[in-house]
């Protein structure tokens, strides 16, 4: 028996246990109830009584031995718990989705800061307003034709609360309440009731500039747009700038550039011309300065507004509005 002991001895002394399922092999084989080492206690019983004491003592130091053994292991497995766990640590991990800002907050964001670079500061208005800050206070008179230049979504009707067709509506609210100098942009959403295509949208986004001071003339606006274009879209970007016609503005005029969608070869978005409109400006009339409390013989001051969606799609050759607000994610991953 003693030969047992010691071969049990030696195979328990070089088990190797690496995980939980070792250790409870290793319980159940050696120190569980029917267990080797609880034979060895059986056999111990049929021993004969002059050996019993060194027999005894051996197979008490196996079971110490091993108990010992068993508690090492387990304080070991616990301490290493998460190595030694199912889970492989090393693998790579799933990947963080990152969001990202919408290409219309993005272009926005841009614009913003080329003005902000030339000290224009930021304003905003609401977009639920009242008839005299987008049309009448523009120098829009009642029943005018003007008025149709921009089918309008009204909320009430006499007095007039409409979402507001552009952000010149701002102007007007600036104007109100700041002595200039002034040089603001206004950036918002404005709403039209217009059939939806290709190009246009009943909802839309647009920049608005406003500069007064005194001896503010047309040449400092053509200079103003032609830095921002040429910052936006690069040095060698050509303007256009053609007369048109609003209400708030004497001379007004409208300002296209090269279509870099075609390359300026003609496409449906730019209408076959190689230039497109991205936004309208001129001289502020006097009668708007007047009408908002601004002496008309000391100031002048030119405004400008500005299509955000437009320069999105002439920044990122984007060539249907509709992409812009459909928010599918295969588009928007793109930015
Ligand atoms: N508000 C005009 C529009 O939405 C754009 C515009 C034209 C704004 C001339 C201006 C301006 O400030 O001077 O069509």
């Amino acid at each position: 028996m003693i030969e047992v002991i010691k071969a049990l001895k030696s195979e328990i002394a070089s088990t190797e246990i690496n995980s939980q399922d070792e250790l409870e092999a290793f319980r159940i084989k050696y120190l569980s109830k029917k267990g080797l080492i609880s034979k060895l206690f059986e056999d111990f019983k049929s021993v004969p009584n002059e050996e019993k004491r060194e027999i005894g003592q051996k197979v008490n130091e196996l079971k110490l031995f091993s108990t010992d053994l068993y508690n090492t292991f387990k304080n070991k497995l616990q301490d290493n718990g998460q190595q030694l766990s199912s889970i492989d640590f090393s693998l790579p991990g799933e990947p963080i989705k990152l969001g990202k800002r919408h290409p219309i907050s993005q272009t926005r964001q841009e614009i913003v800061d080329i003005f902000a670079r030339i000290g224009f500061t930021i304003a905003e208005g609401p977009e639920i307003e009242d008839d005299w800050h987008v049309f009448s206070g523009l120098n829009f008179p009642e029943e005018h034709p003007a008025r149709d230049m921009q089918d309008t979504f009204f909320i009430h009707k006499k007095p007039d609360y409409l979402l507001r067709t552009h952000t010149s509506s701002v102007q007007v609210r600036v104007m109100e309440t700041t002595n200039p100098p002034i040089r603001q942009i206004f950036p918002g959403r404005v709403f039209r009731n217009e059939a939806i295509s290709s190009r246009s949208h009943c909802i839309f986004h647009q920049i608005e500039g406003l500069y007064i001071d005194t001896n503010v003339s047309f040449a400092d606006l053509k200079q103003t747009l032609l830095y921002f274009s040429k910052e936006l879209f690069g040095p060698q970007t050509e303007i256009r700038l053609r007369p048109s016609f609003f209400p708030f503005t004497e001379p007004s005029a409208e300002m296209d550039v090269y279509c870099t969608i075609c390359g300026g070869k003609g496409c449906t978005v730019c209408k076959y011309t190689g230039f497109l409109e991205i936004l309208g400006c001129g001289m502020v009339d006097p009668a708007v300065l007047e009408s908002s409390g601004i002496d008309s013989i000391k100031y002048t001051g030119f405004a400008f507004g500005i299509g955000i969606e437009r320069i999105a799609m002439l920044l990122y050759q984007i060539n249907d509005i509709r992409f812009l607000f459909e928010n599918d994610i295969r588009f928007l991953e793109q930015f």
